[in-house]
């Protein structure tokens, strides 16, 4: 694992959005695997500006790691809603060439086998960009799913929900399922960038960068990557 420990969010989002846009200069078809939450908002204020500058999207295909079930694409708090208003509608991505599982597809089951078929199809995710919860899950892969779990329906724990709760009017209104792409789906990526910023997750990253390789922190599974950046500011990288 490369780990990379600076100063401030802002400079984790600076170096996170270099490696992605290398990424898309490379290959200008690169599949993007993208995650939501706080912690990637810079790094996709960033890829606006880089576009803005000159970097260009229009081949590039994204698959996001996870969405809320029962949240529709327009409700304010999915993840689809969240991808638009952050960064798709930011740069010149084909709106076909975005995915994000969807959350109230009639039978979830067929949506999980749907999805990892499109990932399949489109050659695997080149770059995997995560995040990690305060519990060390990647994905909405909570402790004890096990490594080799594809996309799938998850139940968020009571930690997930208080945490995901600040962008809800209330706990009681976060959604308590998931579609999630699986330990496996995110292991496949060619190669993974791993952001996280706050005291909060110092705990989780150093379990998942030193601590025993184990479902009961999803995130200690990169350890067995070959390409794995992580991302880290100060106070995040606080115990490493
Ligand atoms: C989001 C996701 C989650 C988050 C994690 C951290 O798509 O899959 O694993 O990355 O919960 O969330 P934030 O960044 O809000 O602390």
């Amino acid at each position: 694992m490369n780990v990379i420990v600076v100063n401030n969010f802002n400079r984790m989002s600076e170096e996170a959005a270099k490696l992605l846009v290398a990424q898309v200069r490379t290959k200008p078809g690169s599949v993007l695997g993208l995650a939501t939450g706080s912690t990637p908002l810079g790094v996709y204020k960033l890829l606006a500006e880089y576009h803005q500058a000159g970097v260009d999207f229009s081949r590039v295909i994204t698959f996001n790691l996870d969405e809320y079930i029962g949240l529709a694409p327009d409700h304010p708090q999915s993840y689809r809603y969240y991808m638009e208003e952050n960064l798709f509608s930011k740069i010149n991505i084909k709106q076909e060439n975005t995915h994000v599982p969807s959350g109230i597809a009639p039978d979830l089951e067929a949506e999980c086998r749907r999805y990892e078929e499109a990932i399949r199809q489109a050659g695997g995710i080149d770059l995997q960009l995560l995040g990690i919860g305060s519990n060390g899950h990647i994905g909405f892969n909570e402790p004890g799913t096990p490594f080799d779990s594809t996309t799938q329906i998850v139940d968020l724990t009571e930690s997930t929900i208080r945490d995901n709760s600040r962008f809800f009017d209330s706990p009681d209104e976060v959604p308590t399922q998931a579609v999630s792409m699986g330990i496996k789906s995110i292991m496949q990526a060619k190669s993974i960038v791993l952001i996280a910023s706050g005291g909060s997750k110092a705990d989780a990253v150093c379990a998942a960068v030193h601590g025993p390789v184990t479902p009961e922190v999803p995130a200690s599974v990169l350890q067995l990557h070959p390409s794995v950046t992580i991302v880290v500011d100060q106070a995040a990288g606080g115990r490493l």
